[in-house]
């Protein structure tokens, strides 16, 4: 292949054009396809994966337009220690990222980008992360040589040639490059999930670049999400005073009508898209959930120091295990029709199914390894995951495409944990709500790589995707605390409340002792209340809490007993906690905020003297 290109009509950008043919050259590729979002063009990229044996359609009247991928069994999550942040210095990457020096990593990834596409069509893939022309969105092109990738990307972010007309000649965009790192010889017969064993998710932040090698995979490969839209936006939101968060955003509206937006970070596969989709329960008449994002949150202050959330994203690559009727029916609602399934089970009539959506198990199912179910592994993949556009689901906000974004009255974080940490606890300031956040524990999950039920320290549940130091992250939200609450007190505003969840408390069984999902709204009613200075709390060394008296069990059977297990505070584990915080602000080293530091000598005082 030469270095000329010819691009369609419709992309009028020569930067951008000259790029798509240096990246041809490089990996050789046997065609090269200019992506345009059509309908055509998705189904035809779904007919070729169901030929080549990558997909397969499901039963069209359980489930309409809807298919089924499996990947190789080593393609299966994100790949942490994998992924690089390739800035000038290691420092501005910090100690939680990895690091390679930027010329030096170029060098590897042209070696591996050498000639891989061969045989393969590279496909030019132009998206828009948030509202297409909205001055909060960011372009990106992904060049890829995974059609699954291709049709991913049409779900989950505003992906056609309608981006190009926002970029013009000369607009900026963010350049992705993406391959399965598995060349084809003239002949050769393709595996139906190509992949390579050698993998790098690399991010240069300083440039603005992406380059992703190996891995077919959700997050490893679908470069819009993780890569673009918290790593990469991460970083220019330092620059520019706004923050890319791991962020679910709700709105929950009272009896009364009146509505509050909430923002909350848990870590992968902690319960975000649930949360982003709970039903009220019983008891709740009058109550409203509505969801305007489930995984990602672009957040940025306004004059008057409020601070305007939107989700960047177009649809939800969600967990599917656990996902049933009772636990998040807007979510199964949203299923109905339309969605790519990836590394769930199949019955021997098409129909879909993972641990935990129905109490029993069908007979004659296919497990994802596309081998008969014995029952010895799981059906499904614990990772394995549906893609959905947003609009699909039932309980989407009316606001949810709003470019300006809608206002966030409360912060919520929240990890994975058997014990020390109590179900709800109101941080005392905007520091301590950093602190918390910071300092927020959680238990691995198969969302990546790796052992799993280790609980390890996740700040803000960006451990995986903060694309610069994690110290600098830090100061970077105490001092949007301060600029922002400035403006918001000259206007009369606050800045938004910040709270710590823990759905995840088990009890000597190993249970959780929680119920959760739905009875979720008990913790949420209480916190919007104390937005609103309705709702009493109790002053502990760790935080503002609610007596059982404090929150509303209206046709809950929920004892006082079983409160005090989910919220108890125990001295020793909560000394032994705090000190695995002041090792985590030690592993970050110089450029740790101080006011963290001494927030914790503080709390451990506190803690220590009760
Ligand atoms: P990512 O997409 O990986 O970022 O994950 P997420 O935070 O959106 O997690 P998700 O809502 O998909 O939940 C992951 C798993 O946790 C699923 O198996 C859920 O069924 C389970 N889960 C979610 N909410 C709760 C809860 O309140 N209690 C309990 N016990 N499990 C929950
Ligand atoms: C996560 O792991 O947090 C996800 C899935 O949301 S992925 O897109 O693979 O990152
Ligand atoms: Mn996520």
């Amino acid at each position: 292949m030469t270095a000329t290109i010819t691009a369609p009509e419709f992309v009028k950008h020569q930067a951008l054009i000259d790029w798509v043919a240096k990246i041809a050259e490089l990996t050789k590729p046997a065609k090269v396809e200019w992506c345009d979002g059509s309908e055509e063009e998705y189904q035809r990229l779904i007919d070729l994966m169901i030929a080549n044996g990558t997909m397969i359609k499901l039963n069209d009247e359980k489930h309409p337009n809807s298919y089924l991928a499996c990947s190789d069994p080593s393609d299966v999550a994100r790949v942490e220690d994998r992924t690089f942040i390739c800035s000038q210095k290691q420092e501005d990457a910090g100690a939680t990222n990895n690091w390679e020096e930027p010329a030096a990593m170029r060098e590897k990834l042209n070696g591996l980008f050498d000639g891989c596409m061969a045989g393969r069509t590279m496909y030019v893939v132009p998206f828009s992360m948030g509202p297409l022309g909205s001055h909060i969105a960011h372009i990106g092109i992904e060049i890829t040589d995974s059609p699954y990738v291709v049709v991913s990307m049409k779900k989950m972010a505003r992906m056609g040639k309608e981006v190009y007309d926002v970029l013009g000649a000369d607009g900026e965009f963010v350049p992705c490059v993406h391959s399965v790192g598995k060349p084809l010889a003239a002949g050769e017969k393709d595996v139906t999930w190509p992949c390579n064993d050698d993998k790098y998710i690399v991010h240069y932040p300083e440039t603005r670049e992406i380059w992703s090698f190996g891995s077919g995979y959700g997050g490893n490969a679908l470069l819009g999400k993780k890569c673009l839209a918290l790593r990469i936006a991460s970083a220019m939101g330092r620059e520019q005073g706004w923050l890319a968060e791991h962020m679910l955003i709700l709105g929950v509206t009272n009896p009364q009508g009146k509505k509050h937006y909430i923002a909350a970070a848990f870590p992968s596969a902690c319960g975000k898209t649930n949360f982003a989709m709970l039903i009220p329960p019983a008891g709740y008449e009058g109550w409203k959930v509505e969801t305007v994002g489930d995984d990602i949150a672009w957040i940025k202050p306004s004059e008057d120091g409020k601070l305007y959330a939107i989700n960047p994203e177009a649809g939800f690559f969600g967990v599917a295990p656990g996902t049933n009727t009772k636990t998040n029916s807007n979510c199964m609602s949203t299923l109905k029709s339309d969605v790519i399934y990836t590394n769930v089970a199949v019955t021997a009539d098409g129909e879909v199914w993972w641990e935990g959506k129905t109490k029993e198990t069908p007979a004659n199912l296919t497990n994802w390894k596309g081998q008969p179910h014995t029952g010895e592994e799981k059906a499904s993949h614990p990772n394995a995951r549906f893609t959905v556009s947003a609009a699909q689901c039932p309980s989407i906000d009316p606001e949810w495409e709003n470019p300006a974004g809608v206002p966030i009255s409360a912060f919520i974080f929240g990890g994975r944990r058997a014990d020390t940490v109590p179900l709800i606890a109101e941080a005392f300031d905007w520091v301590d709500g950093v602190y918390k956040a910071a300092t927020m524990g959680s238990e691995t999950t198969a969302a990546a790589v790796g052992a799993q039920g280790v609980v390890r320290r996740d700040p803000f549940a960006m451990l995986p995707f903060a694309g610069y130091n994690m110290a600098d992250y830090f100061t970077h939200w105490l001092e949007m605390g301060e600029s922002v609450g400035k403006k918001a007190a000259a206007a009369g505003n606050a800045l938004p409340k910040m709270f710590q969840v823990n759905w995840f408390r088990r009890d000597e069984n190993g249970d959780f002792v929680w119920p959760g999902f739905g009875q979720n709204m008990r913790v949420l009613q209480w916190i919007i209340e104390r937005c609103e200075g309705n709702a009493n709390a109790v002053h502990t060394p760790i935080g503002l809490v609610p007596t059982y008296a404090d929150l509303n069990w209206d046709q809950s059977d929920f004892t006082e007993a079983q409160f005090a297990k989910v919220t108890s505070q125990d001295k020793e584990l909560w000394l032994k906690e705090l000190q695995s915080h002041a090792e985590l602000f030690d592993k970050l080293g110089e450029r740790m905020p101080q006011a963290l530091k001494a927030h914790n000598a503080k709390l451990a005082a506190d803690v220590q003297a009760s």
